[in-house]
Formats: structure tokens, C-alpha cells, sequence
């Protein structure tokens, strides 16, 4: 995968999978460009934490990693992704401090994230456990006008912004959990594993 310009035909592939992975179950030869990154079977039922190398994402693409046989996610947001979760009204979501949320201490601020620009996310709707898409068109038509960019459940109609920050009035309850994690470098990352407790 080169590290290119944003390409808006691969970032609805990319979002179709990770949606695709939740429907009918992990299954790492549908995501080529990851797969060398997967976990042995072996790795994958200990529950160990896994290295992910994000040293080729390119801004604006996510990457489905599995662990724990959950697919967690990792979005390299843009910079107009970041300035777009900005303007999310917080009296639209249902938990916009993630007060009731879970996600570990250090990414307990509004990107939700260690660093603003990548974005770690179990991709696993709140709601019923379905995998939701990643939805990143502002003022996506079948959405509506006010839209930011973000997490769409197809199951429900559950919508989650930018930060994994589930809106109100829809079925999911909580925000999209984030799982443990640390930077091993700056291009490299691990899941499954506490920076606090390294
Ligand atoms: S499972 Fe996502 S909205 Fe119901």
C-alpha cells in the first residue's frame, strides 16, 4: 500500500471492510493489506497483545486489526477530520465526556486517542455487537446534511462521530470502547497492552 494522497475510492473499500469483517465474522484473508500484520492462531488465542505497523497508513485510511478475535481499528485521521470532530455539538451526543464509556485514562479527552491523528477503536457497535462502517463524507446524502464524518451502524442506525462518540437518540448506549495500547514507536504500535502499566 503506498503512502500516498488520499484516495477516496480506497477509503470506501477500506470502510466497506471493516463493516464487512463485523457481518460475517474475522476472516484475515479479506484484508490483504493487513494481513501480513495479523497475529499467528496461536498469538490470537493466548489474547497477547498485537504489533501493528502504521507506518503506511495514509491519512484518512483504517486499517481492521484482529484481537482477541475483535476487530480493533486504526484510523489515520485527517486534519480536516480533526478540525470536523471539533464542530460536533456535544449536546448531540449521548456521552460526550466518555464519562460512562470505556477507554483507557489516556485517551479520556476529546479525540479520544493518545495522538489526535490516529484514532485506535474496537470496532464493535455498542448496541448489539455489529460492526459499524466507516463513514467519512461530510453531508453524506443517505445520512443527513449536518454530517461530520464518522461511524455508521447499519444494523440500527447507530451513528458515532469521529472520535467513536455515539450520538443521541439512537440505540447504541455507549461510545465505541477504546481498547489498551501504546506506542512502541512512532510507527509502530501495540494493542492489547497498557502504556500505563509497561
Ligand atoms: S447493533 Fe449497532 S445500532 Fe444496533
Amino acid at each position: 500500500m503506498a503512502n500516498d494522497a488520499v484516495d477516496p475510492a480506497r477509503r470506501r473499500l477500506l470502510a466497506g471492510t471493516a463493516g464487512a469483517l463485523g457481518g460475517v465474522g474475522l476472516a484475515a484473508a479479506a484484508v490483504p493489506f493487513v494481513s501480513s500484520m495479523q497475529p499467528s492462531a496461536k498469538t490470537q488465542a493466548a489474547g497477547a497483545p498485537v504489533e501493528v505497523d502504521i507506518g503506511k497508513l495514509a491519512p484518512g485510511e483504517l486499517m481492521v486489526v484482529e484481537w482477541r478475535r475483535r476487530p480493533v481499528w486504526v484510523l489515520r485521521r485527517t486534519q480536516e477530520e480533526l478540525e470536523n470532530l471539533a464542530k460536533v455539538p456535544l449536546d448531540e451526543l449521548r456521552d460526550p465526556e466518555s464519562a460512562q464509556s470505556d477507554q483507557p485514562g489516556y485517551a479520556a479527552n476529546e479525540q479520544r486517542s493518545i495522538k489526535p491523528e490516529y484514532l485506535v477503536l474496537l470496532g464493535v457497535c455498542t448496541h448489539l455487537g455489529c460492526s459499524p462502517k466507516y463513514r467519512p463524507e461530510v453531508a453524506a446524502p443517505d445520512i443527513g446534511a449536518d454530517w461530520k464524518g464518522g461511524f455508521l451502524c447499519p444494523c440500527h442506525g447507530g451513528r458515532y462521530d469521529l472520535a467513536g462518540r455515539v450520538f443521541k437518540g439512537l440505540p447504541p448506549p455507549l461510545n465505541l470502547p477504546v481498547p489498551p495500547y501504546r506506542y512502541l514507536s512512532d510507527t509502530v504500535l501495540v494493542i492489547g497492552e497498557d502504556q500505563e502499566t509497561v
